[in-house]
């Protein structure tokens, strides 16, 4: 088990009815930026129900809406700029995961002298940055307790991320019944997403972190048993707390303490997004079987085959249970969360495999099997 540091300072309001801590933002100051989406958060009744309790408490409100899935990094610049001229002493965003990185980007780019997409390219330059407050709407990004901020450059066809502890949220406020209204599509590619966030530290080749694959084994489990259950019934309680929690537990550093490796099946996936505008869990559940299936060897099996038997009761030896276990995650991604099986499906060609390949492969050197830019592009290419 390796050496780690563990720091959550986010408070966590979880629950029915938990929106009446917003009043707790008159801690940070006074002046607020809220951050929304495409109007999900005013059909839902949220925008009037959060306007209330904040002006309740006596908070001056000014708001940015319209980020878009796959934020952009120009919208970002556009919360910077109110926040300077509205001298704002925080941010709450009310979303999903695109708003909130929109927040927590805006957060440490309005502390900056420069362009906050230097941030990206350089998270130690993050020296502060504002307090981000969250209600999360929709389970999937961990957005709401991690440190991470994704943002889109489609110009640059980039996509990636700022880290810093600075933007970990104050206060998430994670009412399952906020999701309920969450489309069938984006709740598969939500779940898959938190399957992902937990493969990327599960498949570690640190093998004595035993409570952390533990950890990682609870919410693959969870996933599995409540996705279904959420998309067949989108107003279960049960069904939807349990994915908000273990989308927030996936990510938020709890299951992979001790482990630590680097991520894989992400970075390939953000070039997609960069390209493409494609939806995030959509193309990971695409990308996940193929590279399962590249990294097999005598070498991985073993944990491939944990993975098979811990999470999907299987029984035989090593190899045998590991290709069952990636049969297995192909069903449960196109047959029962009915997500794209196909890069063709989402309209990706082969004419940028190459390059997208090229871009990802720096990122990659120290993931449980190390992928050169050879590798990504079989494996994009298994994914046609
Ligand atoms: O824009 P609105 O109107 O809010 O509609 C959104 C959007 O169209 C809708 N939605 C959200 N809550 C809803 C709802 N519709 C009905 N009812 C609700 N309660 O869902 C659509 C997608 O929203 P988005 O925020 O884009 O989804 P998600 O939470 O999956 O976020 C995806 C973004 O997060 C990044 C992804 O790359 C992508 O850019 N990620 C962020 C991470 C992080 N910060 O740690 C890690 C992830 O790996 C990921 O990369
Ligand atoms: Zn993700």
């Amino acid at each position: 088990m390796n050496n780690f540091n563990y720091y959550v300072p986010t408070k966590i309001w979880f629950g029915n009815g938990q929106i009446s801590h917003l009043a707790e933002l008159s801690e940070s100051g006074k002046r607020v930026l809220l951050v929304y989406g495409g109007g999900s958060i005013k059909k839902l009744g949220i925008y009037d129900e959060a306007m209330a309790i904040l002006g309740g408490a006596g908070l001056e409100v000014f708001e940015m809406g319209g980020v878009e899935p796959n934020p952009r990094v120009e919208k970002a610049r556009e919360g910077i700029e109110l926040c300077r001229a509205n001298d704002i002493d925080m941010l709450l965003a009310i979303g999903g995961g695109s708003v909130i990185d929109t927040a927590k980007s805006i957060a440490a780019g309005v502390c900056y002298d420069g362009d906050v997409w230097d941030l990206i390219e350089d998270s130690s330059k993050i020296r502060a940055a504002k307090p981000v407050y969250t209600v999360l709407t929709l389970s999937a990004t961990g957005s709401e307790m991690n440190k991470n901020a994704v943002l889109s450059d489609l110009g640059r066809g980039k996509k990636a991320s700022m880290s810093s502890d600075l933007l970990k949220p104050k206060m998430s406020i994670c009412d399952p019944t906020y999701t309920f209204t969450v489309s069938r599509r984006q709740t598969a590619a939500g779940t898959a997403d938190m399957i992902s966030h937990t493969f990327e530290n599960y498949f570690s080749p640190i093998r004595d972190s035993y409570l952390s694959s533990r950890f990682s084994e609870a919410i693959l489990k969870t996933c599995i048993k409540y996705g279904p259950v959420a998309l067949a019934e989108p107003d279960n309680y049960e069904a939807r707390a349990n994915l908000m929690w273990a989308s927030t537990n996936a990510i938020n550093g709890i299951a992979k303490v001790g482990a630590e490796v680097g991520w894989c099946c992400h970075p390939i996936e953000h070039e997609l997004s960069a390209y493409y505008d494609v939806t995030h869990g959509e193309g990971l559940a695409i990308i996940i079987p193929r590279w399962m299936r590249h990294i097999l060897s005598e070498a991985t099996a073993w944990k491939l085959a944990e993975y098979g038997r811990n999470v999907w009761d299987l029984a035989g030896d090593d190899m045998a249970v590991a290709e069952a276990a990636i049969a297995k995650t192909e069903e449960f991604f196109f047959d029962v969360l009915g997500l794209p099986r196909t890069l063709g499906e989402v309209g990706i060609g082969d004419e940028k495999i190459d390059l997208m390949a090229a871009n990802a492969a720096p990122s990659l050197k120290n993931a449980f099997v190390p992928l050169d830019k050879d590798d990504v592009a079989e494996i994009l290419r298994a994914c046609l």
